[in-house]
C-alpha cells in the first residue's frame, strides 16, 4: 500500500545503513580539512533572504528561480540557504572573525536548499560540505584549495573524475568583455531560450549557465572571457596553473565555467565526475575578492568550494567501518537482569552490544544474532547464571567457551586485538 504522507518531491530520507557511509564520508572530510589547518564553523539554515540577493547575485537562477522564501510571523522576507559562502562570510563580519589572530579557515556541513527540478544528482534538500578561506591573495592558495579537493576526492575513493578550472576575471577587465558578449549574443538572441533572452539583458555572463541543450551548443561560438583577461587577471591564472602544475595535478582549461553565482573573481573551478551524467560536478568553487565588502565588511578576498555529498557518494568507494555487535541471549527473567547489567558494562567500555526485550526462544535469540551478522553472542541461562559465568559465542567459526562474569570485558578485548592482527 502506498502511504499517503511520503517525503516531499526533491528530498529524501537518508536510512541506516547507508547513513553510515555518510558518517564515514564526513569524517573523512573532517580529518582532512583540519590537517589543512580547517576550524568547523555552524550558521543557521535560516537567512535574511538579502544575504543570498546581494551575494549570489540577483541575476542568478539560484536568486531568480530556485530559492525557498516565505515571510515569517515577524514580517520578514527568510530564505531556506540555497547555498552556504553568503553565510559564512555574513558571520565573519558579524562576529569579526578578522581580528582573531586564528588562520580564516573554515569549513562546514550541511543541508542546502534548492527548488530546481528534481532529476539524478539534483535534489530539492542536498547536503553540501564546504571550505572557506579569507585574506589570502597568493595564486598558491587557488592551487592549494583544489589540491585539498582533489586529495579529498582521492580519500572518498573517488575515480575517473577531472579538474576544470577557468578565471572569470575581475571589475577592471569583465565589464569590457560583458558588452561585447552582449553584443554577440544580440545576433543570436532569436535563436536562445526565453530565459537565456531575459539573461542576456540582465547579465549575459549567466548565459553559460544554461542547461538547455540547445543554448549551450548555440553559446559555443561566443566569445571566452579567458581571451580578454586583464594583465592582472591573467599573470593570477598562470600563476595558479604553475601551483597547480607544481602539485602534479592534471587539469582541463574549461572556459565557458562562469558557475553559476555572482561573485566569483578570477579563479573558478569544478571537479567532475566522468561517470555521472548530466549532473556530474562533483565540487565547484573559486575565488570571491569583494563580497565580503559587498556585504559592508572589510575589503578581504575569500576564496572556497562545497562538494555535494549526495553525487560525491554514488560515485565514493568507501565502506562503513565493520561494526562489531556483541548479542546477548537470554533465558529467563533473572538472566535477562544480568544480561542488562553486563551490557551496561560492556558499553561503558566501549563495545556495542545489543538485547532485545522479545522473551524468545534460545533457538529464536541466535537465529536472530545471525541475521543482524553479530559477531559474538553472550548466552545466559539458568545454569550458567548459578555458576557466575556465560557462553560466548564466535558466529562465524561458532566456536564457544565459558567465561566468567567479571571476565567478558577483559577477553572481549582480547579477542579484538586478535582479529586486527590477523
Ligand atoms: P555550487 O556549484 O552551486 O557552488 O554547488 C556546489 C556543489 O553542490 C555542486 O558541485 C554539486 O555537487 C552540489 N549541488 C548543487 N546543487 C545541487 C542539487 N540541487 N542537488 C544535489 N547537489 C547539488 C556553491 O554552492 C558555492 N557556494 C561553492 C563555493 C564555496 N564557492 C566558493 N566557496
Amino acid at each position: 500500500m502506498k502511504p499517503s504522507l511520503t517525503a516531499i518531491k526533491g528530498t529524501k530520507d537518508i536510512l541506516p545503513p547507508e547513513t553510515k557511509l555518510w558518517q564515514k564520508a564526513e569524517w573523512l572530510c573532517r580529518e582532512v580539512f583540519e590537517a589543512y589547518g580547517y576550524q568547523e564553523i555552524r550558521t543557521p539554515i535560516i537567512e535574511p533572504t538579502e544575504l543570498f540577493v546581494k551575494g549570489t547575485g540577483e541575476t542568478t537562477d539560484i536568486v531568480t528561480k530556485e530559492m525557498y522564501t516565505f515571510v515569517d510571523k515577524g514580517g520578514r522576507s527568510i530564505t531556506l540557504r540555497p547555498e552556504y559562502t553568503p553565510s559564512v562570510v555574513r558571520a565573519i563580519i558579524e562576529h569579526r572573525l578578522y581580528l582573531q589572530a586564528s588562520p580564516l579557515r573554515f569549513y562546514y556541513f550541511g543541508p542546502m536548499f534548492r527548488h530546481d527540478r528534481p532529476q539524478k544528482g539534483r535534489y530539492r534538500q542536498f547536503h553540501q560540505v564546504d571550505i572557506e578561506v579569507f585574506g589570502e591573495t597568493d595564486p598558491a592558495i587557488d592551487a592549494e584549495i583544489i589540491e585539498m579537493a582533489d586529495y579529498l576526492l582521492d580519500r572518498l575513493g573517488v575515480k575517473n573524475k577531472k579538474i576544470l578550472v577557468n578565471s572569470v576575471g575581475c571589475s577592471n577587465c569583465r565589464p569590457n568583455y560583458v558588452t561585447l558578449l552582449r553584443a554577440k549574443a544580440e545576433e543570436i538572441k532569436e535563436r536562445l531560450c526565453k530565459d537565456c533572452q531575459r539573461r542576456l539583458e540582465l547579465n549575459p555572463l549567466r548565459l553559460f549557465d544554461c542547461k538547455e541543450p540547445g543554448c549551450q551548443a548555440i553559446t559555443q561560438s561566443l566569445p571566452k572571457i579567458i581571451d580578454y583577461l586583464c594583465r592582472d587577471c591573467l599573470t593570477h591564472f598562470e600563476n595558479v596553473r604553475q601551483w597547480l602544475d607544481f602539485y602534479g595535478l592534471s587539469y582541463q582549461i574549461e572556459p565557458r565555467l562562469v558557475r553559476g553565482l555572482d561573485y566569483y573573481t578570477r579563479t573558478t573551478f569544478e571537479i567532475i565526475s566522468l561517470e555521472l551524467g548530466a549532473q556530474n560536478a562533483l565540487l565547484g568553487g573559486g575565488r570571491y575578492d569583494h563580497l565580503m565588502k559587498i556585504y559592508g565588511g572589510p575589503d578581504i578576498c575569500g576564496l572556497g568550494f562545497a562538494l555535494g555529498l549526495e553525487r560525491v557518494l554514488s560515485v565514493a568507494q568507501i565502506k562503513p567501518d565493520k561494526e562489531k555487535l556483541i548479542y546477548f541471549v537470554y533465558l529467563g527473567e533473572k538472566a535477562k537482569k544480568k544480561s542488562l547489567q553486563l551490557c551496561r558494562e560492556l558499553r561503558r567500555q566501549g563495545f556495542t552490544t545489543l538485547l532485545e526485550y522479545k522473551d524468545r526462544s534460545l533457538k529464536a535469540q541466535l537465529s536472530r544474532a545471525n541475521k543482524l551478522a553479530a559477531t559474538w553472542t553472550i548466552i545466559l541461562g539458568e545454569d550458567e547464571l548459578n555458576q557466575g559465568i556465560c557462553q560466548l559465542k564466535e558466529m562465524t567459526s561458532g566456536q564457544q567457551k565459558t567465561v566468567p562474569f567479571d571476565q567478558v570485558g577483559t577477553i572481549l578485548r582480547t579477542l579484538e586485538k586478535d582479529e586486527k592482527n590477523k
